[in-house]
């Protein structure tokens, strides 16, 4: 019987060793928990990093490692080691991609030894994945970290479906080109037959670069390449909009987050949630917080704004920093403004468990979500999706992939401090039947669009993918 099988970095689950045995812990970051639901209740197999170093392991644990992942968690392993890590992971993959697709430019690393690590982790995953590829079979990578795998695939296995999906954005023709293996890349990628994208944005930019640099054109979005036809199109990555609507919150929630519900019902609450990273825009945010308190201070001690961050990459020294910028920024406004009685920005630096989320949601007035570029942003999904009282109101940066879906949150120039402290006022202070308004043309949209709709949508795609040869002519 053919089957689907997912490749990605990370996995659903990540595997730690600690002094205790080895443990394992959901994922965090949108494409593990976005599409953590669809593979549990489907029949797919996923492939990927378990998130530890194969040289960190004995035999025994590396075994007991890939038979769990297979036993419990339909996962294949792909063995990395700490030079991989280093090099492909940290390296290539965050000190490269990351910041130039995130139009950090400044902050690019062009390596040859990390490129080197690149091409070697992506042959390693095609190495893993091989012997599982039958005829028939569908093939769905996903994202930035191996985006040399579709070809790899094709070239051996020139019948079957591939799939590719980028979860960050693709940046215009004057950003990519920067990259210097900007036509390796762009190779790779070809090698699939459908490549998706959160927004048309990224599409364009795609097809700009594929253009100018390869030479091929495209008619409503297909590419004749000599082996094959390469469809691209946008595919907008929903959440498992029903868990986030109808999760019970004092059932699943712990005590401690239940807790801390209790204790805070008399101030209105804003909430920010993401990884620890400096695209997400968490200094501008706590700049944007403090220029609210100074120009409406009849909100002192009637608000707080909580930021839960969960760490991420560590060990990469601008994330590290990043930290250290935090607490300064956050020490700052609490000594400005805080009052024996009140602190006005609380900063969690952890992760937390998806039902606790929900509840902290729930009971946020306000989500503040403003990265300074993001492919999509679920955490914004996730949070009108939890308030089915439709009563919360989501701020929101109009540079995340999201702020094209849900044009009814208030949306901002992530830059602009004076426009976010009005937007937390406006959000605050929104009369009941507008946010009700909005809200429920958010539900609609991102109950029908969920992440069910998106994969299957994705994967009907691919599997209706033209094979036979299509006309392209220069638009
Ligand atoms: P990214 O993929 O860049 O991390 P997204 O907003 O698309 O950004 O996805 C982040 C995912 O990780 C969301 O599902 C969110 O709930 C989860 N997440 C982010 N921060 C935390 C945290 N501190 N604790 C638990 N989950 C988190
Ligand atoms: O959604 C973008 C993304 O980069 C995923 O590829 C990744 O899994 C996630 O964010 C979290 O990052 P990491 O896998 O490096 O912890």
């Amino acid at each position: 019987m053919s089957k689907t099988i997912f490749v990605s970095n990370r996995l659903p689950v990540t595997v730690s060793k600690h002094e205790s045995g080895l443990e394992y812990k959901e994922s965090i970051g949108g494409l593990a928990t976005g599409l953590k639901n669809y593979h549990e209740q489907g029949s797919t197999v996923w492939a990927g990093w378990p998130g530890v170093a194969q040289d960190d392991l004995s035999e025994e644990e590396s075994s007991s490692v890939a038979d769990t992942l297979r036993n419990d968690y339909k996962c294949l392993s792909v063995p990395l080691t700490s030079d991989d890590i280093e090099q492909y992971y940290h390296g290539f993959c965050n000190e490269t991609i990351w910041p130039l697709f995130h139009y950090f430019t400044s902050a690019v690393e062009y390596k040859k030894e990390t490129w080197e690590a690149y091409q070697r982790v992506n042959r390693k995953f095609f190495d893993s994945v091989d012997p599982l590829i039958e005829e028939g079979d569908t093939i769905w990578i996903h994202d930035y970290q191996l985006m040399l795998l579709p070809q790899m695939i094709r070239e051996k296995h020139p019948d079957v479906k591939i799939g590719f999906f980028l979860h960050i954005p693709f940046p215009s023709y004057e950003i990519y080109r920067q990259m210097i293996w900007r036509d390796e890349i762009l190779q790779g990628l070809m090698g699939a037959n459908l490549i998706g994208f959160h927004t048309y944005d990224y599409v364009r930019h795609f097809l700009s670069s594929v253009r100018r640099l390869l030479g091929h054109e495209h008619s409503l979005y297909k590419m004749q390449l000599e082996s094959h036809v390469v469809q691209v199109d946008a595919f907008p990555m929903g959440i498992d909009y029903d868990y986030f609507a109808k999760t019970p919150t004092k059932e699943n929630a712990s005590q401690e987050t239940m807790d801390f519900v209790k204790s805070t019902q008399n101030v209105r609450n804003i909430i920010s949630v993401d990884r620890l990273d400096y695209t997400k825009g968490i200094p501008d945010r706590i700049k944007a917080f403090k220029q609210f308190l100074s120009n409406y201070p009849e909100y002192r001690e009637k608000v707080r704004l909580n930021l839960i961050i969960a760490p991420s990459r560590v060990g990469i020294e601008k994330y590290d920093n990043l930290k250290r910028e935090i607490e300064e920024l956050v020490s700052e406004v609490n000594g400005e403004y805080g009052t024996f009685n009140w602190m006005p920005v609380w900063f969690f630096f952890r992760t937390v468990s998806q039902d606790d989320l929900i509840a902290f949601y729930r009971h946020s007035d306000v989500l503040l979500v403003t990265p300074l570029r993001d492919g999509m942003n679920l955490v914004a999904k996730e949070y009108v999706a939890s308030r089915t009282d439709y009563k919360g109101m989501l701020v929101m940066s109009e540079t995340a992939g999201a702020a094209s879906e849900l044009g009814e949150a208030i949306i901002v120039n992530t830059n602009d401090h004076e426009a976010i402290a009005a937007g937390i006022k406006m959000a605050l202070e929104m009369p009941e039947d507008d946010k009700m308004d909005r809200n429920k043309n958010m539900h609609r949209r991102i109950s029908r669009y969920n992440v069910k709709f998106w994969a299957e949508e994705f994967l009907n795609t691919l599997q209706g993918s033209p094979e036979e040869k299509i006309h392209t002519e220069p638009l």
